[in-house]
């Protein structure tokens, strides 16, 4: 191999090159989404640089990777001046407001011929991120256009955000790019799902989600979202770099930012029509909302001599696509009970076309929501639909409401098995505090079978119902009990999808420790947390024992979280629960790191500590030594490579001496470390 002839890493090399690997790996998984490598393969270079960073804390830098997880909250945001306005674009609504834009580019310019970009208007936060020397250091949002709000520390935890650019593409060392802050569809729902079963209050749509995850105070809540940042335009000295909108968008792209790809150069108005016309419906199926296109004129001249009016450009348009809207009366309110107990109400409608889609039911989140609105059973109300998301009340049309119209309560017992119900004071949500509620298992059984916990395709919400009332399933374990014959006693399942269903839970057994923890569904334990957890401990039995200090031993793990999962394994049910799905042969370990040895200095020696040393104490020294690849040894042996000896040393250092074993100190061990000799 290679790596034998070569020298070793010094840890200031080891730092770069893991920076380096972890950058392009960044950028492969956020930005082209073409990852080369796995999640856990990923967290594993991640956690080897932190550590790389724990013991060299001189060493660390703000455009490092790991600084991408927040930092302690502020106390207000700062406002900055922007280099030049942020303005807001004009709307056109109709193929005649676009026709008449156009008519008004031409004369401006005195040609017919006129080229037009045209992008995708992602529905965000328009934010500004700085760079100096290539390196980002200042993010702000739009604020008022002449003064942003500094976000800098919560847009650096946005990990398609390039914390740096290469020199090699030509532009000027300082340099400024605009974009679009968004978050996706999935993420939404995700976080709207999480903070649900947590009795937060939820967001409406993606684009507050987005705005409610960076304008926070404490950056470690953005780090917890999942956002993306596009770009759009590239400044220097609040002037554009590149002579046209085309070039910028294809130069931002090289540098390493999130571009839409979706863009297109147009040649007239009516290209650009076709383009925005074929959006119309295609627009519902893209992973982010986009509430219109955005038509600019490419050439960068063109656009200098058509100027500004007192408010927008003149050399650009927005095309905004009517909102899916309705109207439909509220024929009542349903609660359903999710599987923390919570009693979510839902507006049962009357079947309205909204887009294209017959709509009956739609969120209505909670009871304050409920207050919020105003709501009465028998009101009319508008309604929205974007894209797969769950339709959502938006207000209440007050001067259609009837007589009859009337409040509505929360019902004192649980609708599914009449229990008390209860809410914590800081809460909105309602609980019921059965443990055995049917519904609870019910929607546990539904988290766990999800696709990105545990995969098992076909166990949808009607046969779970049998499976609990019919089949007597009342623990997550049972999945894994049930037979064949079971199965096809069952309504609606014949032989064969009985036989592929017993093929996917079978199948499931195989998915690793992350998605069992995620499965499992234990109070502010995500889709990320999981996988950290599973990799961290890397077995259910170490999870189980650790301690609060343990788990909080993880950057993303505070104290809140760690106290829910204590609580989640002190429970004597959930302890049954972990023992019946060990037994039913989960795979409850994580896959293994993968870290090559031989780029680590210290692999194959083996250390003993003895006495005190100046600036390491012992889990220190031993934690930088097994970083370093090395082993420490309890005790002195023909084995050892090494003993590092400190102040007041024990008899280990005699028996060392007797064998000949070389001694070091603190600052030669320091140097070995180093990757020196
Ligand atoms: S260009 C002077 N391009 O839409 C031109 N804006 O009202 C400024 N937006 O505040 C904007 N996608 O937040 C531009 N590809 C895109 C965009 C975009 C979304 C937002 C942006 C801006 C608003 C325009």
């Amino acid at each position: 191999m290679h790596a034998m002839a070569a020298p070793a890493e010094t840890v200031a090399q080891e730092i770069e090159r893991l920076r380096r690997e972890l950058r392009r790996h960044e950028h492969l998984y956020y930005v082209l989404d073409q990852p080369e490598i796995t999640d856990a393969e990923f967290d594993a270079l991640m956690n080897r640089l932190r550590e790389l960073e724990r013991l060299y804390p001189e060493r660390v830098t703000p455009d490092s990777p790991t600084q991408r997880v927040g930092g302690a909250p502020r106390e207000g945001f700062l406002k900055h001046p922007h280099s030049s306005p942020l303005r807001s674009l004009d709307n056109a609504y109709s193929e005649q407001d676009l026709l008449a834009f156009d008519r008004r580019v031409r004369e401006g310019l005195g040609t017919d011929s006129v080229q037009y970009v045209l992008e995708l208007k992602l529905d965000g936060l328009s934010t500004v991120a700085r760079y100096r020397a290539g390196k980002f250091y200042l993010a702000l949002t739009r604020g008022d256009g002449e003064f942003g709000e500094e976000v800098t520390e919560n847009l650096r935890t946005i990990r398609s955000l390039p914390l740096e650019v290469p020199a090699r593409e030509k532009i000027p060392p300082d340099f400024e790019v605009r974009g679009e802050v968004v978050m996706t569809r999935s993420a939404f729902e995700n976080l709207n799902h999480e903070r649900q079963r947590e009795g937060l209050s939820l967001f409406a749509n993606p684009r507050n989600a987005a705005a409610g995850s960076l304008r926070v105070l404490d950056s470690r809540i953005t780090a917890s979202r999942r956002l993306d940042f596009f770009a759009y335009y590239l400044l220097a000295d609040g002037q554009p770099v590149l002579p046209c909108q085309s070039e910028t968008l294809k130069r931002l792209q090289a540098l390493g930012f999130k571009v839409n790809p979706e863009w297109k150069v147009c040649q007239g108005i009516h290209e650009a029509w076709s383009f925005i016309e074929s959006w119309e419906a295609r627009r519902e199926k893209l992973k982010f909302e986009i509430d219109g296109v955005v038509i600019k004129l490419d050439d960068l001249a063109g656009q200098r001599r058509l100027g500004y009016t007192s408010k927008f450009p003149r050399w650009a348009i927005a095309y905004k696509y009517a909102a899916r809207q309705a109207e439909t009366e509220l024929l009542g309110i349903e609660v359903q009970v999710g599987r923390t107990g919570a009693l979510t109400p839902v507006a049962i409608l009357k079947p309205v076309a909204v887009g294209g889609v017959m709509v009956s039911r739609a969120s209505l989140h909670n009871q304050d929501e409920i207050e919020r609105l105003g709501l009465r059973i028998g009101d009319w109300v508008k309604i929205e639909r974007s894209g797969d998301v769950i339709p959502q009340v938006l207000e209440v049309v007050r001067e259609k409401r009837p007589k009859h119209a009337r409040e509505f309560h929360m019902p004192a017992a649980c609708p599914v098995c009449g229990s008390n119900v209860h809410r914590e004071p800081d809460e909105v949500v309602w609980r019921c505090l059965n443990a055995d509620c049917p519904a609870k298992l019910k929607e546990s059984l539904r988290h766990f079978a999800r696709r990105g916990v545990m995969d098992i395709d076909g166990l949808g919400p009607a046969l779970i119902d049998q499976l609990v009332d019919r089949l007597g399933v009342r623990t997550i374990a049972d999945l894994y009990k049930l037979q064949p014959e079971q199965l096809q006693a069952l309504e609606h399942m014949g032989e064969k999808s009985a036989a592929k269903l017993r093929e996917q839970i079978e199948a499931s057994r195989q998915r690793g420790l992350g998605r069992v923890i995620l499965g499992l569904g234990i109070r502010h334990v995500g889709e990320r947390t999981a996988r950290l957890l599973a990799n961290h401990f890397g077995s259910m039995d170490k999870l189980m024992s650790a301690d609060q200090e343990q788990l909080q031993a993880i950057e993303e793990v505070g104290p809140q979280i760690a106290l829910a999962i204590r609580n989640f394994f002190s429970e004597p049910s959930n302890q049954d629960l972990i023992a019946r799905l060990k037994a039913a042969g989960l795979r409850m370990t994580a896959e293994p790191r993968r870290l090559p040895p031989r780029e680590l200095p210290l692999s194959g020696l083996t250390f003993v500590l003895t006495g005190t040393l100046p600036h390491f104490t012992r889990e220190e020294a031993t934690a930088a030594i097994e970083a370093a690849g090395g082993k420490v040894a309890p005790s002195v042996s023909k084995k050892t490579s090494y003993i590092v000896a400190g102040e007041d040393p024990g008899s280990k250092l005699a028996k060392a001496q007797s064998l000949d074993i070389k001694i070091l100190d603190e600052s030669a061990l320091r140097r070995l470390l180093d990757g020196g000799n």
